[in-house]
């Protein structure tokens, strides 16, 4: 009787609002009015979502429609993981990993997959972990770490042509420091990487800074570091490496402020842009070069070009957000045409923030294939779209600016890429209010909601459309039309052409009774009836 009551409850208007909607331009955002986190809850999940703010957002900006990566972590975030957001702000998949680094889309062997560092980031900004390959029903088909039992560091796992990996490591040396004011029995934190064959693990190649950089090409001095294992002087600081078509690697040292290419056969060092020992000419008068505490590093458009992250902060306290006007103080994206043979290197186009951010540390930069780039700003929550000429198409903040520098939430790298999620689970149901909220957490291709009633709750019982809602955002929220005939109901997703995904378990007035399993493209395959109290 309870349940007849509940129903004509409900009423039947408008389709309700789902997700909330983002900020635009909203100063009180970046005071931090709305918290150090601004963040949505759902009632079918028990997931947050951040709730960005658009400072701009041009017609064109993510025209293809494609998914956001970002990984938060930091003093405000309760749960860190690595984090997907769609083309409106809104959340499509989030995990609670822990501290993730380097998220991204790759391609191996013909497959998609999400990749991602997870582990110990507590070590003096490297890391010691592993990176997770996520298949596009997020089953974890590899774990990474670094062969001959080297911990994975978080900077950079980047697979090649679809068939190895390189990845960064870190590992702790003895050394005599006394030419740098050190101790003579000291330690340094070794710098270097390993290219991987990601079935077996084994290295088939592996290169270490000490063997090759001196310490005094370091500006960075020792800073009390060096005299104990556990005060290690990191002095190189590897944080990015790629390879180009030649079979040799491009690295990124923060603390030799060079980019450095690799010989891929014998690890010899072929050039150093960059840093004391630069041996290219500057065709832009010193701009190409004097980059500092740089990430990112890697080659473009068949290797003749470099794209960049670049500090290139001269402020005094690193954090500050200027006023879109003094550049010199503010990070840059950086394009550089270079010619690997003659050695000369000039800055093509240049990628400032129009609010002048200055980032100390972390940071990316990705060029995509219709010549979009993607500036992640690391230590402060904003990503900003450009067109390859550095016009700015959108800026965002997935965090108040009052709290960009202080580690409220900070994302190591920011990435932009298509991507389909199949998700095994079962989309996530509630009921509340008289309205039925639906989501499934990483679920791409579902277009349409379409809720479901039936009489009884037997496993034979008979489901009729009771209503169908294009899917809104992360969590869709569906009005259900008076309709007492019905007592149990489900949602079932289905994608563009209107194939079935899967579907909820079913609810009655007071929640769920029966659990159905769906399969992509089958029908039910296993039913589990609650049958103790069927009337
Ligand atoms: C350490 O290096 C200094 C030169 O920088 C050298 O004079 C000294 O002999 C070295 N000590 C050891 C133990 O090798
Ligand atoms: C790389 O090293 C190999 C082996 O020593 C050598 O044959 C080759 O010429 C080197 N390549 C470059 C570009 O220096
Ligand atoms: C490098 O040069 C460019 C162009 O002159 C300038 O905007 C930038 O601030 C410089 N960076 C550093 C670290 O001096
Ligand atoms: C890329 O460069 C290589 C030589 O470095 C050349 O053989 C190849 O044709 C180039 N490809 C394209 C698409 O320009
Ligand atoms: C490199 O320099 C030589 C000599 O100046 C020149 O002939 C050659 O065209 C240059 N190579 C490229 C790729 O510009
Ligand atoms: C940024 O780069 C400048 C060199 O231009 C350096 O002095 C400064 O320490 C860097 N900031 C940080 C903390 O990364």
């Amino acid at each position: 009787m309870a349940f007849y009551l509940w129903l004509l409850g409900v009423v039947w208007t408008s389709f309700a609002q789902a997700d909330v909607e983002p900020y635009y331009a909203s100063a009180d955002y970046d005071k931090g009015e709305f918290g150090p986190w601004p963040l949505q809850s759902y009632k079918s999940s028990s997931l947050v979502g951040p709730v960005v703010n658009y400072l701009f957002r041009a017609e064109e900006c993510n025209k293809d429609g494609k998914y956001t990566f970002i990984t938060p972590r930091g003093y405000s975030v309760p749960q860190a993981g690595p984090l997907i957001l769609d083309k409106h702000g809104s959340l499509v998949w989030t995990k609670g990993y822990g501290p993730s680094y380097d998220f991204n889309v790759q391609r191996y062997k013909g497959e998609n997959y999400l990749t991602f560092w997870v582990g110990n980031d507590d070590l003096v900004g490297h890391g010691s972990g592993s990176y997770y390959m996520l298949d596009s029903s997020y089953k974890e088909a590899y774990k990474v770490s670094g062969a001959n039992g080297k911990a994975a560091d978080l900077h950079e796992f980047r697979i090649i042509h679809e068939n190895t990996a390189v990845l960064t490591l870190y590992n702790v040396l003895p050394a005599n420091l006394s030419s740098m004011g050190g101790p003579e029995n000291g330690y340094i934190w070794d710098s270097g990487f390993q290219e991987l064959n990601i079935e077996t693990g084994e290295a088939i190649f592996e290169w270490w800074a000490s063997a090759y950089f001196g310490y005094d090409e370091a500006y960075r001095g020792i800073e009390g570091e060096g005299e104990e294992k556990n005060t290690a002087w990191d002095y190189f600081h590897i944080n990015s490496v790629d390879k180009d078509q030649d079979g040799n690697y491009l690295i990124s040292s923060r603390y030799m402020n060079c980019l450095t290419y690799i010989n891929g056969t014998s690890g010899d060092i072929i050039w150093k842009l960059g840093g004391k020992h630069n041996m290219f000419v500057d065709l832009s008068g010193g701009a190409a070069t004097n980059i500092s505490w740089q990430h990112d590093a890697r080659f473009q458009k068949n290797d003749t070009a470099i794209t960049l992250f670049d500090n290139a902060s001269r402020g005094s306290d690193g954090f500050s957000v200027g006023d879109g006007t003094s550049e010199e103080y503010s990070s840059r994206g950086l394009y550089l045409d270079i010619d690997k043979t003659n050695l000369t290197v000039k800055v093509r186009y240049t990628y400032w923030n129009p609010r002048g951010i200055t980032s100390i540390s972390q940071g990316s930069v990705q060029l995509l294939e219709d010549d979009r780039v993607i500036v992640g700003y690391g230590i402060n929550a904003a990503w900003t779209e450009y067109t390859l000429d550095g016009q700015v198409l959108c800026d965002v903040h997935f965090g108040p600016e009052s709290g960009f520098g202080t580690k409220d939430i900070v994302s190591y790298r920011a990435s932009r890429h298509a991507w389909v999620g199949k998700p095994k689970t079962l989309p996530d149901i509630a009921v509340h209010d008289h309205k039925i909220y639906v989501s499934w957490n990483g679920a791409t291709e579902v277009a349409d909601w379409v809720l479901e009633g039936a009489k009884t709750k037997m496993s034979t019982a008979e489901y009729h459309v009771i209503v169908s809602q294009p899917k809104d955002g992360f969590e869709t929220v569906i009005l259900v039309p008076e309709n007492p005939s019905y007592r149990f109901i489900r949602a079932r997703g289905l994608d563009r052409s209107g194939y079935f995904l899967g579907h909820t378990k079913v609810m009655a007035e007071n929640g769920p009774l029966e659990m159905k399993i769906g399969l992509y493209g089958a029908t039910i395959i296993i039913q589990t009836v609650d049958t103790s109290d069927l009337s």
